[in-house]
């Protein structure tokens, strides 16, 4: 039975393996394991794959008589494999075929994730045709603490006779790209120079290194048994890329017997090494025992859930820990040491490549109030790849930085140029590389966690050269246009990736895309906010270094005051002309295809194209609600010359809400958390949509390709941010609870600041802040305005209405 930090899964349902692989993946911000079993090679129910944060390697293929060239995060050698069969010395005649769970015979099975440990078990009893019958427990973890090591044990009992088991344990090399069905005409075969052999008599190790980017990566691993006189252990045969050790084990009955593997891995990025070989070799030799290394990832996970305490009740408080325990394998305290950013699907599978999108602008909200360092990194990530995105516009004919809306290792553009319909199975032309508003997210992200944390340092230099550059990007796109006296963006896509060009028109993007100009002008007005603020002598120096002058400055000023936002009948149209588009049917569709989020491949499929109707595939106009507040938007508009009152922001939400098909997860949180700030009713609706996105696979097949990480950082930016109203403006924290009926209850912790273990509990509308008493110093807040100071181990009650005293 699942429990407040566990999801168990009862059975064996080869359909939904590759799901519950997805869903149990093990990692540690530096490398991830699916949750596939031990004895399993990839086919269509089972995917074994290993990721490295930041490992990419580019490959040619040919596809629809095109070259094209994908850069893919790369399948590792897949450290999993351990076989086991009764063997031909119990002496029932030849040896059976290698035990799996398709075999006839299984009398239980079970998976549990403690998300508390960081662990994966699993159970099984089987029983073969004579009657004997095997218990197996195993246990796996990618440890926390060590972030090159990952450790199985596997307990065999033999219930009701005694023998001897046959065991083999592999690394295994050749493995290739080949989890996402739609991308199988692609090339996936990344590890070249396959190399394998011994180190010691338990340690073996394969070595291999991909085809272009070059990196070697190897792993070693160590096979133990508790078995003691009487194993027999052997090389297995050799085999390029392969690295086999051989266990004979003799059970008694009634009696366990663990099997120990241990792995390292390295590549040859790492710090602190050699060489990858000899740092794989060593650290799985001296690596301590599987209990000890259980005791210190417990440890480590104690001191994570330590820094990101939540606490909801129920289901959705399950989901939401089970979002937290995914978003901290993939981007952990470790990460702050990478080169990375926040791939789209996290260290899960292959879809989308391993490549980044604007995904963090979901994820790093939530990680700037507990992890801070791990922000920075990932803004860090962006610097490091600001001279590609200064040559992606200079390429372009553009002036400033243009961030790619796919990107990899080096920061150029990656998004296809072509994908795949798999309804109609045609190969299309991929424009969504015009979504240059991820710009703006990454502007925002700099603002947010420099407001945030107080970081002035980075602000005032990696952060404000992203800024000025961004910001000059998006003035050097706008073009003064007489007739309408205002200043345009033609020619993009904003997030709603449906519409990439006019109906029947030839030339691609939209214009006027309200989102992208609203953000636009936003970053314009923020980069010259800091450009007035910088200390004298850095302003100096990046007015030098970018050639910036008061011309410059004055048309940025110009710009973000007159970009256009079209408008029909008071509601803000989400780009020009988009209300002149044919309303669609949706009820037909409905009635047709049942589930419709996918809208775009239905139509193209049908010979017909999403381009010429009002739908949306996600929330685009309204994604404005979910980056600024009602106040902050309404100056937005208010600068650009335009009237945002609350009612034409209720007719925008009431136009968009039934023309938005949420073919994206990150469709229903952003509709959550704007219509539960709104008090609507149907906040709940969505915000279940958004809680189940990846436990449930809404989206019907997507999970099993990977987690959705910007969905799950959502949602808890959702209680954090949303429900709880917490904010930092003006150096201050902010707290503006907006409770819903269906979550009133909740509690987590923050760092604000010098302050570690801000306890933030909302019960009905009683809010409690609390400081431990080990804080140096008291905690100044604001609750809906009000000022509060919570000193050292105190507790800060307020009742919603009026402060209930300390
Ligand atoms: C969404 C994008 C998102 C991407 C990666 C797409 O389906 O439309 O907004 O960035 O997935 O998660």
């Amino acid at each position: 039975m699942s429990t407040e930090w566990s999801w168990v899964y009862e059975g064996y349902d080869p359909a939904e393996e590759r799901l519950r692989e997805a869903l149990c993946t093990l990692g540690n911000g530096y490398f991830a394991t699916r949750g596939a079993a031990p004895e399993a090679e990839a086919d269509d129910h089972h995917y074994p794959g290993t990721y490295a944060a930041g490992c990419y390697d580019r490959l040619r293929s040919v596809v629809a008589g095109h070259q094209v060239e994908n850069e893919d995060m790369v399948n590792l050698p897949n450290w999993l494999p351990l076989r086991f069969r009764i063997s031909e010395r119990s002496g029932s005649g030849p040896a059976a075929d290698w035990w799996s769970p398709d075999q006839p015979g299984l009398l239980k099975y079970r998976q549990s994730l403690d998300l508390k440990a960081g662990s994966l078990a699993r159970d099984l009893l089987w029983e073969d045709a004579a009657g004997r019958r095997l218990r197996v427990g195993q246990q796996r973890l990618v440890h926390m603490g060590q972030p090159h090591l990952a450790a199985l044990r596997t307990t065999f009992t033999a219930e009701n006779w005694s023998g001897a088991l046959d065991v083999e344990a592999e690394l295994d090399a050749t493995v290739t790209n080949s989890g996402v069905a739609r991308y199988r005409e692609l090339s996936g075969h990344h590890l070249t120079s396959l190399e394998a052999g011994e180190a010691a008599d338990d340690v073996v190790w394969v070595r291999c290194r991909t085809r272009n980017s070059c990196i070697t990566v190897a792993q070693a691993a160590r096979l133990r048994c508790s078995a003691g006189e009487g194993s027999l252990m052997r090389p297995g045969p050799r085999s390029e890329g392969r690295a086999l050790q051989c266990l004979t084990l003799p059970l008694r009955s009634g009696v366990s017997v663990h099997v120990d593997k241990t792995v390292a891995m390295f590549m040859s990025g790492d710090r602190g090494i050699s060489d990858p070989l000899s740092a794989a070799t060593e650290a799985a030799s001296r690596a301590p025992g599987f209990p000890e290394l259980v005791v210190s990832h417990h440890r480590a996970w104690r001191h994570l859930w330590q820094r990101a305490h939540l606490d909801v009740p129920g289901i959705t408080g399950r989901i939401l820990r089970l979002h937290l325990f995914h978003i901290l394998q993939t981007l952990s305290p470790h990460t702050a040491g990478l080169d990375v950013g926040v791939p789209a699907r996290g260290l899960h599978g292959e879809a989308y490549r391993g490549h980044v999108f604007w995904d963090e602008l979901f994820v790093l909200p939530y990680f700037n109030l507990h992890f801070p360092e791990v922000s920075k990194a990932l803004l860090n990530y962006r610097h490091r790849r600001l001279p590609a995105a200064r040559r992606n516009a200079a390429e372009a004919g553009h002036t400033g930085a243009m961030f790619p809306w796919q990107s990899g290792s080096d920061g150029r553009e990656e998004t296809q140029t072509l994908h795949l319909n798999p309804r109609s199975h045609r190969w299309l032309p991929d424009r969504s590389r015009l979504q240059h508003h991820v710009g703006s997210a990454i502007a925002y992200n700099v603002w947010r966690y420099a407001e945030t944390t107080g970081d002035r340092e980075f602000l005032h230099t990696n952060g404000a050269e992203m800024l000025l550059e961004i910001a000059r990007f998006w003035s050097g796109l706008a073009e003064y246009d007489p007739a309408h006296e205002r200043y345009r963006i033609r020619g993009v896509m904003g997030p709603d990736e449906y519409h990439e060009a006019y109906p029947d028109s030839e030339r691609p993007g939209v214009d006027d895309n309200a989102y992208t100009n609203v953000t636009a002008s936003w970053v314009l007005t923020r980069a010259l906010e800091l450009v007035g603020r910088l200390p004298h002598p850095r302003r100096d120096h990046l007015f030098a270094d970018m050639a910036l002058t008061d011309e410059e400055l004055a048309r940025w000023e110009d710009v973000s005051r007159r970009l256009r936002i079209p408008f029909h009948r008071g509601v803000i149209d989400q780009f020009d002309g988009y209300h002149l588009l044919a309303e669609l049917d949706w009820e037909r569709y409905r009635a047709r295809y049942g589930e419709i989020r996918r809208l775009d491949r239905l139509l193209e499929a049908e010979g017909d194209t999403v381009n010429r109707y009002q739908v949306s595939k996600q929330a685009d106009v309204l994604m404005l609600g979910y980056l600024f507040s009602p106040a902050e938007l309404a100056a937005v508009f208010h600068r650009l010359g335009y009237r945002l009152d609350d009612e034409t922001w209720d007719r925008t939400v009431d136009f968009y809400l039934p023309r938005t098909s949420h073919g994206s997860t990150l469709s229903g949180l952003v509709h959550g958390w704007l219509l539960s700030r709104e008090r609507r009713p149907d906040a709940w609706h969505y915000m279940q949509e958004a809680l189940l996105g990846d436990v449930a696979d809404v989206q019907g097949g997507t999970t099993p390709e990977g987690i959705h990480l910007g969905a799950m950082g959502g949602t808890l930016d959702l209680v954090q941010r949303g429900l709880a109203g917490l904010e930092v403006r003006d150096d201050t924290l902010h707290v503006d609870p907006a409770p819903i009926p269906e979550l009133c209850t909740y509690g987590f912790a923050v760092r604000f600041r010098e302050h570690w273990g801000v306890s933030v509990q909302m019960r009905g509308d009683i809010l409690k802040v609390s400081l431990p008493l080990s804080e140096r110093s008291p905690l100044r807040f604001s609750v809906r305005g009000r000022a509060v100071t919570v000193p050292p181990g105190e507790t800060c009650t307020i009742s919603l209405g009026g402060p209930a005293g300390n």
